[in-house]
Order: C-alpha cells, then sequence, then structure tokens
C-alpha cells in the first residue's frame, strides 16, 4: 500500500468550542445520540457534519439501509481479515499495526468516521461465546496487540472504539450482568487490558459496554468513564454506548458517556433538554460533551481522503499476510511440513468450506473465500472427503467410510475440523468446549488406519483434544479470515513457516479452567472469584496440566536461546532494567520467534501470580542467524496494585526474570534484588501484630524502647527457639502488653 504522509488538521479546542456556543440546547442535547443506526447527527446550518460508525473490528460492516447489531442484515462485500483471537497469536506488532492501516484505508474509502473496535476484553473463561473477536488471557498481549491497531487505523485519520469498556466477559445476560470484581482485580487485569492502548495509541473513542460493574451499569460509571479513563489515563476522545446499552440517559452524561448510540427517536435527547432546564444536569456538563463528540467528528471530516481506494484484492493479500503469521503450530512429531509429492487426503467439510468467522455485529460479507482445497487445487497428490456436515453431531455413515477409504490409501490425512458457527457467538456463551461428536470420532478413526494424521483446526476459542495422543500434528487456525484456505495450505506444505503463538491457555478439560464450576451460574451477578488468577497465572499457582500453555507454538526451524544479561542485579523501583538475550536459529530455513519475557516475585507476603508476561518481542531469523534482543523493564514489570495506597507499588525484594519459549517452557533465568522507594503509610491499632509493626520504619521507630528489650529476649538461651519468635511476632499489642 502506497504511504500516506498527509499532515492531519486538527481544529483547536477554541474553534470546536466556539461552534457548541452557536448550538441550541436541542441541538446540543440532539449531539449526544445517534441520527439512525450508524451516523451521528449533523446540524447543516452549522455546517456539523453526520459521520458513520461502523463495525469492525476484523473488516468493515457497512450498512447502507438500515441496520442491526446483531450481523444478519446485508452489509457491503468487504475484506473479512482474521478474528482477534488469530490476530494476536502473531504476537506481531507491526503486523496489527498494517491490519489497522489497512481497515483504516477501508473505511476512507467508504466514508466511515469511526471503526467500531478493537475488541479487547480479558477472556476469563474457553465459554465467552465472544473469545474469537478478543485478544487474550492476559492484559499485556492484549493492550498491546490492541494498541498496534489503533494506532494503524488512525494514521489515516479515521478513529477506533476500543470497546467493551469495562468487564464485559461473558455473552450469558451480557445487556443487565452486574460485573463484581475487587479493586486489585479490576486494575491489574481488566483495567490493565484497555490502559497501555489507551495511554500510547490515544483512541479517538471509547464504546462503554451493556453490563454494570460492582452495581453501576458501565455507561454510568464515573469512577471509570471520567476517573480512570480521563483523569488518569489522560484520554481526550469521546465515549460511546455500546448499542443499547443506555440506561439513564442522564446519569450517563453526567458519568461522562457522550454519544448515545443508536438513535434513541429522540427520547432520551428530550430528558437531556428537561434535565437542563429543570437544573439537575449542568449545561456545561453537555457543551463538555458536544466539544468532545465534535473534536474527534472532525478529526475525520477535515482529513477526509476523497483518494482512498477499497482494493479487495489487495487487501486479502494482507487477510491472508495475517493469517500465516498468526496460525500456531501446537504440535508436530515431524510430520508437517507435508511433501507436494506425497498423496495427502483432505478429510473434513472446513476443508472445502472454511469456518472464518464469528457470529454477531463483526460479521462480514466476504468479498470471497479461499479454502485449503482451492488452494491446493494445483496439487493432484491431494484427494479429498467430506467425512462429516457442518453442524452435525452424529456420524453420518456414507461420508465416515468414504472418508476412511480416502485417508488409507493417502500416504498422510490432513483433518480439517472445527466448531459450527452455531456453537459460539455474539450473544451468548458456549456450553461445552468440545467439538461435535462425530468429528472426535471420526479423527480416532481414521488414526486407527492411517499412522499420519494431522488436524487444522476452525475454532474461536479452546476446545478439547481426547485424541491429541493419536495424531502426529495440529495446526490450530482459528478463525482465519476469507484467505484461510491459502494460509493453511502455505504452511502445511512449508511455503510458510509457522510463527503464532497461543495468548491464551488451552486447558485439557473444561474443569480446570478458574471460572469452572460458577461461570454463568450467578444469576445476575458475575463474581470474578478467581481474583487476578486469570489463565496462566491461575494454572500455574496451582500447577495444573495443561493442553497447551500460554504462548506455546511451534517451528519448522529450532531457536536457542543464551547470553541472558540484566543491566544490574539491584535496582529501585524508579529505576528501569534493561534485559538483553541472545536468540539463535539453529535450524535449516528462516523462522520467527517470539521472545517472552515473565516476572516473579520471589518472596512474595501477599497473593503475587508465579509469574506474568511483562514483555515480548517478535524477531526473523536466518537460518544460522543469531540477534540480540533488548528489552526494557520498569516498575510496571514488578509492581502490584495496591489497595492500601490505591497506587502501583514495588515490595522491596528478590525478583526473578525469565525467557520462556512459552509460560511452561522457561528457557533462561537471572534474579534481580529491587527496592521500593515508596512507604506504604501505616496505620496501627491495638491489634496491628508485632511482626506488622517491625515491617515499617515508622512502626519500629514508635516502639523503639519495648522492641530493645525484645530483642533482648530473643537473644537470651531461653528464646532461642524460632517458633518462640513467630509466635511473639504474630501477637497484637494488646497481648504483648502483659508479655513485656
Ligand atoms: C456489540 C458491539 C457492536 C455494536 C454495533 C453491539 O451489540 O456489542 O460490539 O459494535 O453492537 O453493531
Amino acid at each position: 500500500m502506497e504511504a500516506q504522509t498527509r499532515v492531519p488538521r486538527i481544529r483547536d479546542q477554541k474553534e470546536i468550542e466556539n461552534i457548541v456556543l452557536q448550538m441550541t440546547l436541542e441541538e446540543k442535547a440532539g449531539m449526544c445520540s445517534g441520527q439512525d443506526f450508524w451516523h451521528t447527527k449533523g446540524v447543516e446550518r452549522l455546517g456539523i457534519p453526520s459521520v458513520m460508525l461502523s463495525d469492525g473490528p476484523h473488516g468493515i460492516r457497512k450498512q447502507e439501509t438500515g441496520g442491526d447489531h446483531l450481523g444478519t442484515g446485508a452489509s457491503i462485500p468487504a475484506v473479512c481479515f482474521p478474528a482477534g483471537c488469530l490476530i494476536a497469536s502473531s504476537f506481531d506488532r507491526e503486523l496489527a499495526e498494517t491490519l489497522g492501516e489497512t481497515i483504516g484505508n477501508e473505511c476512507q474509502a467508504e466514508k466511515i468516521g469511526v471503526v467500531l473496535g478493537p475488541s479487547m476484553n480479558i477472556k476469563r473463561s474457553p465459554l465467552c461465546g465472544r473469545n474469537f473477536e478478543y485478544y487474550s488471557e492476559d492484559p499485556l498481549v492484549s493492550s498491546e496487540m490492541a494498541a498496534a491497531y489503533i494506532k494503524g487505523v488512525q494514521s489515516k485519520n479515521v478513529g477506533t472504539s476500543p470497546k467493551h469498556f469495562l468487564a464485559n466477559n461473558q455473552e450469558h445476560l451480557r445487556m443487565t450482568g452486574n460485573s463484581i470484581i475487587e479493586e486489585r482485580t479490576l486494575r491489574e487485569i481488566y483495567l490493565a487490558s484497555f490502559e497501555k492502548a489507551i495511554k500510547e495509541s490515544k483512541p479517538w473513542t471509547v464504546m462503554a459496554s451493556y453490563n454494570r460493574v460492582n452495581d453501576i451499569f458501565a455507561t454510568e460509571n464515573k469512577e471509570y468513564l471520567t476517573g480512570v479513563l480521563r483523569k488518569e489515563w489522560g484520554f481526550q476522545g469521546f465515549t460511546v454506548s455500546d448499542w443499547g446499552a443506555v440506561n439513564d440517559r442522564v446519569e450517563a452524561l453526567k458519568a461522562g458517556m457522550e454519544l448515545e448510540m443508536p438513535s434513541s427517536g429522540g427520547v432520551n435527547d428530550q430528558k437531556i433538554i428537561d434535565a437542563v432546564k429543570n437544573g439537575e444536569l449542568e449545561e456545561n456538563i453537555l457543551n463538555q460533551a458536544c466539544t468532545r463528540i465534535l473534536a474527534n467528528i472532525y478529526k475525520y471530516w477535515d482529513n477526509k481522503d476523497e483518494n482512498a481506494v477499497f482494493d479487495r484484492e489487495e487487501d486479502h493479500r494482507i487477510a491472508q499476510r495475517v493469517a500465516e503469521e498468526s496460525m500456531i503450530l501446537l504440535k508436530n512429531n515431524g510430520m508437517l511440513p507435508l511433501s507436494p509429492n506425497k498423496k495427502i487426503a483432505f478429510i473434513g467439510c472446513y476443508a472445502s468450506n472454511p469456518r472464518y468467522q464469528g457470529g454477531g455485529s463483526s460479521h462480514i460479507n466476504s468479498s470471497k473465500v479461499t479454502s485449503a482445497l482451492q488452494a491446493g487445487m494445483g496439487n493432484s497428490n491431494i484427494s479429498y472427503a467430506q467425512g462429516f456436515t457442518d453442524g452435525d453431531e452424529k456420524v453420518d455413515i456414507s461420508k465416515w467410510e468414504e472418508a476412511l477409504e480416502t485417508a488409507q490409501k493417502a500416504e498422510a490425512a490432513v483433518i480439517f475440523a472445527g466448531l459450527p458457527e452455531r456453537f459460539e457467538s455474539e450473544g451468548y456463551d458456549r456450553l461445552h468446549m468440545k467439538l461435535p461428536k462425530c468429528q472426535n470420532d471420526l479423527i480416532e478413526a481414521i488414526c486407527a488406519v492411517q499412522k499420519n494424521v494431522a488436524v487444522v483446526l476452525h475454532n474461536g476459542s479452546p476446545v478439547e483434544m481426547p485424541w491429541i495422543n493419536s495424531v502426529s500434528a495440529v495446526l490450530e487456525s482459528y478463525l482465519g479470515g476469507q484467505a484461510v484456505g491459502e494460509a493453511q495450505y502455505k504452511i502445511l506444505f512449508g511455503m510458510i513457516n509457522p510463527s503464532g503463538k497461543l495468548a491464551e491457555t488451552f486447558p485439557i478439560r473444561l474443569e480446570d479452567n478458574p471460572t469452572w464450576p460458577y461461570y454463568g451460574k450467578d444469576g445476575n451477578m458475575t463474581l470474578y472469584r478467581e481474583g487476578i488468577l486469570t489463565g496462566y497465572r491461575y494454572y500455574d499457582a496451582k500447577n495444573i496440566e495443561v493442553l497447551f500453555p500460554f504462548g506455546h507454538g511451534l517451528s519448522y526451524t529450532e531457536f536457542a536461546y543464551s547470553n541472558l544479561k540484566l543491566s544490574s542485579d539491584k535496582l529501585k523501583d524508579t529505576d528501569c532494567l534493561q534485559v538483553s538475550v541472545d536468540v539463535k536459529n539453529i535450524g535449516k530455513r528462516l523462522g520467527k520467534e517470539v521472545v517472552q519475557i515473565y516476572v516473579s516475585a520471589m518472596e512474595p507476603d501477599i497473593i503475587r501470580p508465579v509469574k506474568e508476561l511483562r514483555a515480548f518481542e517478535k524477531i526473523t531469523l536466518n537460518p544460522g542467524e543469531k540477534k540480540t534482543v533488548r528489552i526494557v523493564l520498569n516498575k510496571r514489570a514488578f509492581a502490584y496494585w495496591n489497595t492500601e495506597i490505591h497506587a502501583w507499588y514495588v515490595p522491596e525484594g528478590k525478583y526473578r526474570i525469565f525467557i520462556g519459549k512459552s509460560s511452561r517452557d522457561i528457557v533462561l533465568w537471572s534474579d534481580i534484588i529491587v527496592e521500593s522507594t515508596t512507604e506504604c503509610p501505616q496505620v496501627f491499632t491495638r491489634n496491628s501484630t508485632l511482626g506488622e509493626i517491625l515491617k515499617s520504619s515508622s512502626g519500629k521507630k514508635a516502639i523503639e524502647e519495648e522492641l530493645q528489650n525484645l530483642e533482648k529476649l530473643f537473644a537470651s538461651e531461653e528464646s532461642s527457639d524460632a517458633d518462640d519468635k513467630n509466635v511473639i511476632l504474630s501477637m497484637p499489642l494488646r497481648s504483648l502488653i502483659s508479655y513485656i
């Protein structure tokens, strides 16, 4: 794509405020809701344009007439890129940015001012019907990939709308559910997923979700919409409600929720007008909302690119590249890559008719779709049998027999399995984590007649793999977008070396997941009982065996890691730590590796995950080539959210820096001591224990005299037993009085 170097025109604040000053109360109230399903309201007499917002996120779902948020109505033919689950697996920020640029350009060509995405809720449970749209179980991956996508789209002077803010992690009762989450979990996992993307990439809008967060609707939640988003993170855009998410229009406006979508047919505009008139709502709040909306609408309007062209063929190639760089080789005992000279059986309906996108508002009317069978059309060594029908649970005997015979006659079989679309979609959750029974049975049956079996998966979220030990290879293609078949074919036959890594853990069985058995079973309440232990943070803490760990993904080449260096072995939490490590391609083909850096607090006296991903970098290496990867870690890499000081806090002590090929495959590590520069203010009562007081220097000072007596006691013969000392340390002040 041609590089564009237009300097965007940005109107200054005064100019926008002047326009708002000229608007009537009615026009201002109107500005705060949609004209119809997809457009903001224009005001002709003041030259205020009406701008289109459109889904998103992995392609454009532009509805020229009418509108729906379920993805059922007609939309223009567009390019369906891989879904978020696959894009995240690339761990490639540049790729996500390229995707953003491509979609931004499509928006320019189609006169869309804001694309509704990226979708960046955390994957709490594999059952969430909308996981396919989301990036990861890990907030760093989610936020970094989203940041790159936003940067790409907005470089084309088109806005984005990171969604769904906040704690919208299930589809079950999504419009009324109440996510009950404690402060630390919100900060470390659910807010963190948005934080970096918002601070670094400055989205023009943020979409407030349907659900409630700790009893208050996300659209009315001032603490997060204004306190965190604007005041702490410096968000400058406007917030928009998810479609139909507004509960109380006036309360929402007061909380910082500016644009209601879609149109309320004037009903809510009137409520705003009445509230201003009767003094319930300060007009100033309304003025501010209009200023924020207009400032961002004009950013698009003043920088429209009349020459932009939506080249569907060209963008199909980009969809293919994204898929190629993201698919994950989960298992390979040497069967892959396939040789074009061998007889290969392609089995399964998804080989000819792939499942490549999810249901709901992100559903694209694809301009074309390529299957693996089409991609391999020139290869006369490929035979095909359908094996099963999409959506069927039961075996179809004639298809089954044909599949077995085809597999048996070939030298290897590739089974294209996956979840039918009705199994996972926006609007409802999955009931289980299994593939349809007929598919599982067919895989086992084929393994009995053919020793070389690879499975290619099409799914938006993890599935159980009861046949994993019987097959030779597994390629996870998630929901690969409309060029899925070309990418699968090139990876299977080795034209592309796979380099995707899992951005989520695949548990062996659903029951192992941290949200089991309460996910979706708490009525209207959604209790985040697992707290900060989401995904690998939980599996590691409980040392649970997993099917495939977070960060896992194989290559056709091999990488050797060496020479891990830290810039220091002791630092203050305000300093930065430079980490460097050498990675060498010791195989025979060009490959890409994702270097993963995890940090672990070694002596925590509060709950901390065993390790947390704190940085990653994707690199390309030729055979024999070695590169040094350098990464800087700052305070956040060591910190947790301290609820006493309501801030990030690094407890003094030893930390371990891990270099991993996945969260479970650690290749190098090194330790560092971090000194804390923040002392948590502490309040002592007669029920504080001596141990707690001695930990703080101010506490220590306050009881110096008594301390000296105690020190003598600890030093004396009678009390040399460590148990005695611990008993005393755990005594509250009230009981010490009788002791000393
Ligand atoms: C979805 C949003 C989407 C909107 C408009 C809602 O139902 O949750 O993600 O952008 O509809 O289609």
